[in-house]
Formats: C-alpha cells, sequence, structure tokens
C-alpha cells in the first residue's frame, strides 16, 4: 500500500498586520523589514477565534476536495506550536469534533515550522503500514498568541493561518509520495525557544502568559540555510530525482533570504519556486500547506506534477519531502 496526497485547503484569518503597521509598534521600518525578510504583510486572527477554528476551515476545503465522506477519514494529526490548551485536550480532537467526525485517532505533534512535514511523515506511516486509509493533517497556528509585540527582532516575522491535506491509501505506485526526511538537533534548542512556558522554565510551572517566542535571528538564519541546502541536496540524491525535472519548489515560508539561498544552491528556476512569505510572514507548520493551496487555487498545481517540500524551526528541526499531487 501506498500513501498519496489527494486534497489541500488552508484558510487565512480576516485581520491585516501591514509592516506599517509594525512601525507604530515598534522601532522598525518598512523597508527593514522587506529588505530582511522579504514579508509585507501578516494575517492575525480575530479574538475567540482559535487555533482549531483556523484548522476546521482549512480542513473542511481539504476533505471537500478530496471527494471523500467526512466518515471516511480515520485518522486526524495536527502540527502546531499554538494549540488551544498547552496540555490538553489536543487540538487535533478539537479540530476532528468541530468538523463532525466520529471518535478517530486525533493527535498533535511539536515540530515547529518542520511540524507539515512531520504529520505528513507520520501520515505515510500510518497508510503504508495498513492501520490507516484516510489521514487528514494540518498545520494551524495562532501564533500571534505567542509572539512578543514589543520584540522587534520577531514580531515582524510571524501571522496566524492554516492548512490541511488528506493523505489516502492508494495500490498505484505513481501516485505514491516518495521520500519524507524529518530530523531534529536539540544541540540547537537555545536558538528558538518559549523558554517561559513548560516545566523546564525557570518557574517549573506551567505560564501561558509569559510564554512567548525568543529568537537568536542570525544564527537562526545560517544554521537554517546550511542544514536545508544539505537535507534538499541529499533527498534529491537518494531518489535520484533531478531538482530541474521538479515542478514545485514549496519551501517553509520564513524568509524570502532563506528561500532564495536554497533554490540558487539547488539551482532552482524562479517559476519552479513558490513564494507567500510577503503576504502570510511566517506561519510555522501551516506556512507549507497555505504556499500549496496558495498555488492549487490559482491553477497552477495540477496532478502528477511534483513537489519539493522544505522547512526548518524550532527545536531545531528540519525536513524535506518529495510529494507528486494526486487527486483523485
Ligand atoms: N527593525 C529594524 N532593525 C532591526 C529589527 C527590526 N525589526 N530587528 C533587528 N534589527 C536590528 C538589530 O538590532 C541589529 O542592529 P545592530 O546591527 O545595531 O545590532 C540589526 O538589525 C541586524 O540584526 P540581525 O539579527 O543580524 O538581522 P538579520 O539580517 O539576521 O535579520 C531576521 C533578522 C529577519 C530575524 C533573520 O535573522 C531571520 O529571518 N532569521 C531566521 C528566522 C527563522 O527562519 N526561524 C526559524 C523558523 S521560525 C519557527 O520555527 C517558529
Amino acid at each position: 500500500m501506498y500513501a498519496a496526497f489527494r486534497s489541500i485547503g488552508a484558510y487565512v484569518p480576516e485581520r491585516i498586520l501591514t509592516n506599517a503597521d509594525l512601525e507604530k509598534m515598534v522601532d522598525t521600518s518598512d523597508e527593514w523589514i522587506y529588505k530582511r525578510t522579504g514579508i509585507k504583510e501578516r494575517h492575525i486572527a480575530a479574538e475567540g477565534e482559535h487555533t482549531s477554528d483556523l484548522g476546521v476551515k482549512a480542513a473542511e476545503l481539504a476533505i471537500e476536495r478530496s471527494g471523500l465522506d467526512k466518515s471516511e477519514i480515520d485518522m486526524v494529526v495536527c502540527a502546531t506550536i499554538s494549540p488551544d490548551y498547552f496540555t490538553m485536550p489536543s487540538t487535533a480532537t478539537l479540530i476532528s469534533t468541530k468538523l463532525g467526525l466520529p471518535p478517530v485517532t486525533a493527535f498533535d505533534i511539536s515540530a515547529a515550522c518542520t511540524g507539515f512535514i512531520y504529520i505528513l511523515s507520520i501520515a505515510k506511516a500510518f497508510i503504508e503500514s495498513g492501520m490507516k486509509k484516510n489521514v487528514l493533517i494540518i498545520g494551524a497556528e495562532k501564533l500571534s498568541a505567542i509572539t512578543d509585540y514589543t520584540d522587534r527582532g520577531t514580531c515582524i516575522l510571524f501571522g496566524d493561518g492554516a492548512g490541511a491535506a488528506v493523505i489516502s491509501a492508494t495500490e498505484n505506485k505513481d501516485e505514491a509520495i516518495v521520500e519524507v526526511h524529518t530530523a531534529a538537533d536539540g544541540t540547537y534548542a537555545d536558538l528558538l525557544m518559549t523558554p517561559n512556558g513548560g516545566t523546564g522554565s525557570v518557574h517549573d510551572s506551567l505560564d501561558a502568559e509569559s510564554s512567548f517566542m525568543q529568537m537568536k535571528g542570525n544564527e537562526t538564519f545560517k544554521v537554517a540555510v546550511r542544514t536545508l541546502t544539505k537535507d534538499v541536496k541529499d533527498i534529491l540524491a537518494e531518489t535520484k530525482i533531478e531538482a530541474d525535472s521538479i515542478e514545485h519548489f514549496i519551501p517553509h515560508q520564513a524568509n524570502y533570504r532563506i528561500i532564495k539561498a536554497v533554490g540558487d544552491a539547488l539551482k532552482m528556476r524562479e517559476d519552479q519556486v513558490v513564494v507567500t512569505v510577503e503576504k502570510y510572514g511566517n506561519t510555522s507548520g501551516a506556512s507549507i500547506p497555505m504556499a500549496m493551496n496558495d498555488l492549487y487555487e490559482a491553477g497552477g498545481l495540477k496532478k502528477g506534477e511534483m513537489m519539493l517540500l522544505d522547512a526548518f524551526g524550532g527545536g531545531l528541526t528540519w525536513g524535506s519531502a518529495l510529494v507528486p499531487f494526486s487527486p483523485k
């Protein structure tokens, strides 16, 4: 049995936070933000609009486009670092109930910006083992809730949103997800973390209010470019797929300069590289499916086309995937 990437959906909240808005909040400028990151604006969830609500809207679209009935979904996995609740219940459980699914396996994973690639690998493994048939995977983030809007080094980067996909069992090898790489290295843990929100914090307690993200941006940037470039070169070499033959390179949307550096190292043409960081900023686990959905809705993603995904985030975690788009 193989795992096929059947459908994609996404949701972005209405409210937009522009660079001009941020100029009024911290000592920064539109010019600095755009030049250093490629970001112009990001979307922010409304008060009372939770991560699970964003995830539900993305998931509804993905399920509808898969052609499946909701009752056929047998597992829900959500990648998030901004869950509705810090420990329980999981955001995946809330999403599956809000969707009206029957009781199914549902859980969250924490791999920061690499979250979508991690849940893709989980869906693939469950399907290939024969344990599940139709897995709904969701990257959903309300990063505005864990962003310190007095810290100009981080608040200019992050936004809210969600993306979802349905991965289904198939016997047709041509439809199959080719390969997924995932990795993590805790020696870089202090580069990017929420240091005050758990039992490892100085308070040795859960303290949601002070659990804002902290980042050593410049060091993170350098490790990101080095690690991602090696990982995508490795996955292409292992699968004997030429970068030139890939229709869509859909990287995690953290910073245009990281995307450009990795794309250049692979000698990717501009028309291969999907860039949405300008309008959404960094939405962590949601960024890859949101970018993919933009491409799909613009009519640019067709059956059989090969996607190369890559991501890098807190942990540190990283990963890549080679995935043909395989709608029914
Ligand atoms: N506006 C104006 N100036 C600023 C701002 C700002 N918003 N932020 C920092 N600066 C200043 C710094 O204070 C510094 O000033 P100094 O030279 O006087 O000391 C100067 O700009 C340069 O700062 P750097 O941090 O070296 O800037 P850099 O070019 O590295 O850009 C950035 C910073 C955008 C954060 C970049 O490092 C980056 O994108 N890093 C990677 C982020 C990432 O990919 N994270 C992983 C995924 S996120 C996740 O997992 C949730």
